[in-house]
Order: structure tokens, then sequence, then C-alpha cells
């Protein structure tokens, strides 16, 4: 069996758009790990931010990515604070292949002013408040994303077209034996 594979990277980096279309493209099952979250704790994730707090999330989220990251052949699109929490990142790379999706400050602020609702570390943010906090969290998180094993630069993929063909670049890319 195939070990899985962990799409990380910044919100509005595309891990659950590109993710989809490589678990097509290499017949693996496909796990949104918010979605996960979601449906296990019957709360949407601005609910379960808004009622306990930041850091209830955080335990839940690594709750779920324990539970999860032995499944083989599954692709996982992980939230983007996941891998930054403790030694989560050193799990995901003993668990499987790692892959960052590496967008910069300014792109992901302006894909992410168009679809902040859901995401309750954003959703009050908007123009340089936004990109301000983008860059500083990037700055942050971007050392621990860029230990993956691979890494992939989104800034230019800004079509459902682009991303398709970056999951059949990084398919091919995968030694899958
Ligand atoms: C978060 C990213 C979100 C979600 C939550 C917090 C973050 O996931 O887990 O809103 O701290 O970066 P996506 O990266 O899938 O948007």
């Amino acid at each position: 069996m195939r070990s899985p594979i962990f799409l990380i990277g910044f919100m509005g980096s595309g891990k659950s758009t590109v993710g989809r279309h490589l678990a097509d493209h290499l017949g693996f099952r496909f796990i949104d790990t918010d979605v996960f979250i979601e449906t296990r704790f019957r709360e949407r994730i601005t609910d379960i931010f808004a009622r306990y707090g930041e850091e209830t999330f955080r335990r839940r989220e690594r709750m779920a990515i324990e539970e999860l990251m032995s499944m083989p052949e599954t692709i996982f699109a992980t939230g983007g604070g996941l891998p930054c929490q403790g030694d989560t990142m050193d799990l995901l790379l003993e668990a499987g292949h790692t892959i960052y999706l590496r967008g910069s400050a300014p792109v992901l602020a302006s894909r992410l002013e168009l679809c902040k609702r859901t995401r309750p570390t954003i959703r009050d943010k908007s123009g340089d408040e936004l990109l301000d906090f983008v860059k500083q969290s990037l700055e942050r998180r971007a050392p621990i994303y860029s230990r993956a094993h691979a890494v992939y630069d989104i800034d230019e993929v800004d079509t459902v077209a682009k991303e398709r063909l970056l999951a059949e670049e990084i398919a091919r890319s995968l030694d899958l034996g």
C-alpha cells in the first residue's frame, strides 16, 4: 500500500483543489482535514473558534491528524496552521510524503480576500490589514512548511486548468512504485 500524501501551505494556496485533482489522478482517497473536523465534531470551524477559541480548534486538529495520518493511498489537504503546531510537522514527515504549495503573501492575500468568510483567523480583515496578517503569519510558518519533501510555487497557478496541470506534474514526480 502506498503511503499518504500531505499537502501543506497557507490558506488560499489551493491545497483542496489541487489535492482533489491529484487524488483523482492517482486513484487515491481525498481528505480535507477541515471538513473532517467539521464532520467529526458536528460544528463549523467558525463556530469552534467562536465558542471555544483557537486552542480548542488546534487540539481537535491534532486529534484528527493523529487519527488519520496512517491511512494509505490518501491525499490530505491540511489546514494552514496544522503542521505548525508542536511537533506535527515531524509526524507528517514521518508518516508520508509532504508537499508544500508555496504562495507569496500578496498573491495569497488577494485570493483570500474573495473567500475569507469561512476562515475565522482572517474573516474580519481586508486590504493592508489582511496583507500584513498574511506576511507575518507566513514569516512564522514558512520555515516549517519548507521542511516538506517537495515544494511547488503556486503564484502563477490561477486557473482550474493550471491547478489540474500542477496536480499532474506532482503525480509524475512521485515515485509510487
Ligand atoms: C487556518 C487555516 C484553515 C482552517 C482554519 C485556520 C490557519 O484551513 O484550518 O481556518 O490557521 O491557517 P485552510 O488552510 O484549508 O484554509
